[in-house]
């Protein structure tokens, strides 16, 4: 099938864009307000973008919270959404009115952070430090604003639990996070596989050769 997205003429109940945009990681995103509240909210239009010197993204479909907030004080942390906390995660998108403290509401401990004012969250293995970089407001091909607004940001500072960490590498399937799907749909990775980059022409395998399952 095909469907152009300005007559959505899918002919399916629900768009299946984000379904194809899938697993999505998940920044759950803390962030506080010049006034010291504190924010806490899950985005799946959530990415690394770069790595030397590391870099994220977010992207906030309406001016939300968390975008408020992080131009406020310049600075968010990006903890890990996992299986053992989908629950919690879950809870924390919920429309709280500004000024709630979803980590508070959602039973989560905070924990402070080294290089920036914003929380971390306890529960989560793994966290990245980050200080605002630059918010890009989505147009369309029309030219005209959307009300989207992505968010970059470095990353400063990395927390890890050091449980996960085996024979010196980080076990990313042992902590089961999970990614956001179409629709209520998630996913949670639990295994995963090596397959090495050619580094040379010589090198290059023929396809679906190569990648050694690992079950974690
Ligand atoms: C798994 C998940 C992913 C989400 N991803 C996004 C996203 O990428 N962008 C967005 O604008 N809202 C996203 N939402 C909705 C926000 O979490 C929700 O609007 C929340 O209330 C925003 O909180 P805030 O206003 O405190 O920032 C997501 C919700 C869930 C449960």
């Amino acid at each position: 099938m095909f469907y152009s997205t300005d007559r959505n003429d899918h002919g399916l109940p629900h768009d299946p864009f984000k379904a194809i945009i899938a697993p999505r990681p998940i920044g759950w995103i803390t962030s506080m307000g010049t006034n010291g509240a504190i924010n806490l909210a899950p985005y799946s239009y959530f990415n690394g973008v770069h790595s030397k010197p590391p870099m994220v993204m977010f992207a906030s479909e309406g001016r939300k919270d968390s975008l408020e907030f992080i131009e406020e004080t310049k600075e968010f942390v990006c903890n890990l959404a996992t299986w053992d906390l989908r629950g919690q995660m879950n809870q924390t998108s919920a429309p709280y009115p500004r000024g709630t403290n979803e980590l508070e509401a959602a039973g989560l401990t905070a924990a402070p952070s080294r290089l920036v004012k914003p929380p971390r969250v306890a529960e989560a293995p793994c966290a990245l430090e980050c200080k605002w970089l630059q918010t890009v407001e989505l147009n369309g091909v029309d030219g005209k604003p959307v009300d989207g607004w992505v968010v970059f940001g470095q990353v400063v500072g990395v927390h890890i639990d050091e449980r996960y960490i085996r024979n010196g590498l980080l076990d990313t399937a042992a902590m089961k996070p999970i990614a956001r799907g179409g629709y209520h749909d998630y996913s949670v990775l639990t295994e995963s596989f090596t397959m090495r980059r050619p580094a040379s022409l010589a090198e290059v395998t023929p396809p679906a050769s190569g990648g050694e399952k690992v079950t974690a």
